[in-house]
């Protein structure tokens, strides 16, 4: 398979999302499914896969339930991803979306998702620790009965090891990991404000925030705002980036594509301009197509060319 890996992507609370078409959908009734489609997903997976398609060499690591890992292990070998998933006993969650093209309403039936045992999670432990990637992606939320903690723990353990570490998650999770000061985290304007206990009606305000977070040690704070773009802060500068205008097809996984444009041009060492205009790109793009994984480079290139990225200057802020 593929060589050392330079990224390894966690995901602890992985989810299948299935898509069941059934025209006229009635509670109550016998409906005829037209159309089923499982897609493997977690934000840590999507992150992995766009990574991989971006040609970076990738591990994927996290608890997949035993009994339904199929539709997971044909994604990982499709696009190349090392497959480090610990299994656990019982099923990965699914999450049922009913879609009626009729009647056009969509419901949802989501499943609970399988407990990792005491034995698991130090096996999760044992498994990062031993993988040589430099760069490590925490993305999405935690199953049940698993400590809140957990993130913070991890973090510590990673960077005593010199590595860096990226986290994508909100709530709780986020609030403890902050004791340990990832490299990187990426929390859209909901999440910060929560994170912050106060709203953040303004650019300077949430700048000011993103300062806060700084002190505290991390060392890029990117704040995402669905279609108004990102902001890009680190201790010694601030950008803007602001998407072209697109026709936006699927919102779902636009953030998990900024997460990996992000680790992308950082494991590159680019600027945090080019940061900014790789990661915006990535979301667009993401945007801008049904289904994960990433487009060309022609299309890359051209997304990047329509990002406009600005300085945040004092008088701004
Ligand atoms: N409608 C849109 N048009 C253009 N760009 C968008 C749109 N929605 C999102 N983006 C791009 O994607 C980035 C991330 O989006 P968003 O802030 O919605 O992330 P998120 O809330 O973390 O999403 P996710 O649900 O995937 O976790 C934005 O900063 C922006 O660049
Ligand atoms: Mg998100």
């Amino acid at each position: 398979m593929s060589a050392t890996p330079e990224i390894i992507t966690v995901t602890l609370n992985p989810a299948i999302d299935r898509t069941v078409t059934i025209a006229n959908f009635a509670a109550g009734t016998v409906n005829r499914v037209e159309q089923v489609q499982d897609h493997p997903g977690g934000k840590g997976v999507n992150v992995a896969v766009t990574l991989a398609d971006a040609g970076h060499t990738v591990a994927a690591t996290g608890f997949l339930g035993r009994e339904n890992a199929t539709s997971f292990e044909d994604l990982f070998a499709r696009k190349g991803i090392a497959d480090q998933f610990i299994r656990i006993a019982g099923r990965t969650r699914v999450g049922i979306k009913i879609i009626d093209p009729v009647q056009q309403q969509t419901t949802d039936i989501n499943f609970p998702g399988p407990a990792p045992a005491p034995p698991d999670l130090d096996t999760l432990r044992a498994r990062l620790t031993a993988s040589p990637a430099p760069w490590v992606v925490l993305a999405g939320s935690l199953p049940t009965g698993v400590a809140p903690t957990l993130y913070r723990d991890l973090i510590g353990t990673l960077k005593a090891q010199g590595r860096n570490v990226v986290l994508d998650t909100s709530g709780e999770p986020l609030a403890a990991a902050l004791a340990a000061a990832p490299r990187i985290i990426k929390p859209n304007i909901h999440e910060l404000e929560a994170l912050m206990g106060r709203p953040l009606p303004h650019r300077g305000a949430v700048i000011a925030s993103a300062q806060e977070l700084l002190a505290a040690g991390i060392g890029l704070v990117v704040i995402s705002m669905g279609s108004a773009g990102a902001l890009f802060v680190t201790s010694r500068e601030a950008v803007r980036a602001v998407p072209p205008q697109v026709v936006a097809r699927s919102t779902v996984g636009a953030g998990d594509a900024m997460v990996a444009g992000i680790v992308a041009a950082q494991a590159r060492g680019y600027s945090l301009e080019a940061t900014a205009r790789l990661a915006t790109a990535f979301a667009v793009d993401a945007i801008s197509r049904v289904g994960a994984g990433l487009g060309d480079p022609a299309t890359l290139a051209d997304l990047g060319r329509h990002v406009a990225v600005s300085a945040v200057t004092s008088a701004l802020r």
